[in-house]
């Protein structure tokens, strides 16, 4: 059964926590807000197959208001109520405002059957428009986690559908990296669309997004850090999860990138994740912290790849050690290409430009083939681990849109 998506709007984490365990065996929960605009818009633009709605105690009312306005906007749209236990005046307020069903929270059985008999009367559901995310991490600064995710990115658009397209999601540090490399201004930043999130659609990415020549979209972190103090991590998250809609694949370059939150979040909803680290000590020391971290804050490492940096087969440090070291799988190591490096970097060229058969690609041509072969498995379990982790994310303070 194809994957299916179901949005859950309450401010409550255990009941989101509930409702998502009893759903995870048929489909992905995102939790949301109550945010009118900001649900209207992510309804239309994520595709959703059941809108859970909290009805429970004094929610009732504005859990009506909201099942009402969301149908005005999508009347053939799904809204399930839920509470603890079922109350017949509280499912008849739901039925009236336009819900089509309503769960209880305390039956995850009976909750199962009516969704899946729902998800059986309706086969002509919104359909769910969701591209790949791959997520690059890198052991340490500079050794090419940008200059990988950039030929990945690129061979994934060259090699792309027409129309369809990909996004460099540079939040490598120093920012702007992948735009210096290709030669491309970035004018429009990370903060920029996070505050265009309510009015974010197509029209708005041809013209504000930056483009390198090939087709694939850039975009990167201020120049300014703190500027992102001003953002809202919230809506941060719900616009990796956009991107992650309108583009058919994002490759996001976590690099050097510190704010951890938000990289457990991008984690959480990536398809695939490879962790470049080089053959040395050192590297190999920062890249164990940096799994322990991600393994300690609920992050299932097993999702890595190894691609082993400036990769020299003189040297000592096998990657196959490095990757049994770390306990990670092995993806593919990228050969060290000192001197060409730098001559592309000087002319702001792509090395797929300079020379399209070097094997450095190859290693990278590999990654992006397994990719659009797709595995569903890996990818049902990262939907799964979005889901929990979007949970813990979400402090209370740090909720947007209230
Ligand atoms: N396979 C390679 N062989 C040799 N040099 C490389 C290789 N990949 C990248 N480089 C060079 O290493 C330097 C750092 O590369 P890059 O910016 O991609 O690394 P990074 O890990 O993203 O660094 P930062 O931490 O600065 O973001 C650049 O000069 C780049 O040209
Ligand atoms: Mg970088």
């Amino acid at each position: 059964m194809v994957e299916k998506r179901f949005i859950v709007v309450t401010d409550n984490e255990t009941r989101f926590n509930e409702l998502s365990e009893t759903l995870k065996g048929i489909g992905t929960s995102v939790w949301l807000h109550w945010n009118t605009d900001l649900l209207a818009q992510l309804v239309g633009s994520l595709g959703t197959d059941i809108v859970f709605i909290d009805y429970i105690g004094e929610n009732a009312e504005k859990a009506a208001e909201l099942t009402r306005s969301l149908l005005a906007v999508y009347p053939s749209l799904w809204v399930v109520g839920f509470s603890h236990r079922t109350d017949s005046q509280l499912v008849l307020d739901a039925m009236r405002s336009g819900a089509r069903d309503f769960v209880e929270l305390q039956a995850p059985v009976d909750t199962l059957n009516t969704v899946k008999s729902i998800l059986e009367r309706s086969p002509s559901l919104p359909a769910q428009s969701s591209g790949r995310m791959i997520t690059i991490l890198g052991a340490r600064p500079g050794i090419g986690t940008t200059t990988a995710a950039m030929h990945l990115a690129l061979l994934l658009q060259q090699e792309a559908a027409q129309g369809e397209s990909v996004l460099l999601l540079d939040f490598g540090y120093p920012s702007g990296d992948a735009a210096l490399y290709l030669d491309t201004k970035v004018s429009f930043n990370f903060c920029d669309a996070v505050r265009s999130l309510r009015r974010f659609d197509q029209a708005l990415l041809n013209t504000a997004f930056a483009h390198h020549k090939s087709g694939m979209a850039i975009m990167s972190l201020p120049q300014n850090l703190a500027d992102l103090r001003d953002i809202t991590p919230t809506d941060a998250m719900t616009l990796l999860s956009l991107l992650k809609s309108y583009f058919k694949v994002v490759v996001a370059d976590l690099g050097g990138f510190a704010g951890l939150d938000l990289v457990m979040y991008a984690l959480g909803i990536s398809d695939h994740v490879e962790l470049v680290c080089e053959q040395s000590l050192p590297s190999v020391y920062s890249a164990r912290q940096m799994l322990v971290n991600l393994r300690e804050r609920g992050f299932d490492t097993d999702r890595i790849g190894l691609l082993t940096g400036k990769y020299d087969g003189r040297i000592d440090l096998a990657p196959a050690q490095i990757a049994q070291n770390l306990q990670i799988r092995h993806d593919g190591d990228l050969p060290q290409r000192t001197e060409k490096m730098i001559a592309c970097a000087n002319i702001g060229k792509p090395l797929l430009e300079v020379a399209p058969r070097d094997p450095y690609l190859d290693v990278l041509r590999s990654i992006a083939a397994n990719l659009r072969k797709g595995q569903p498995h890996a990818e049902a379990r990262g939907a799964e681990q979005g889901a929990t982790l979007l949970g813990r994310l979400f402090k209370p303070n740090l909720r947007a849109g209230g």
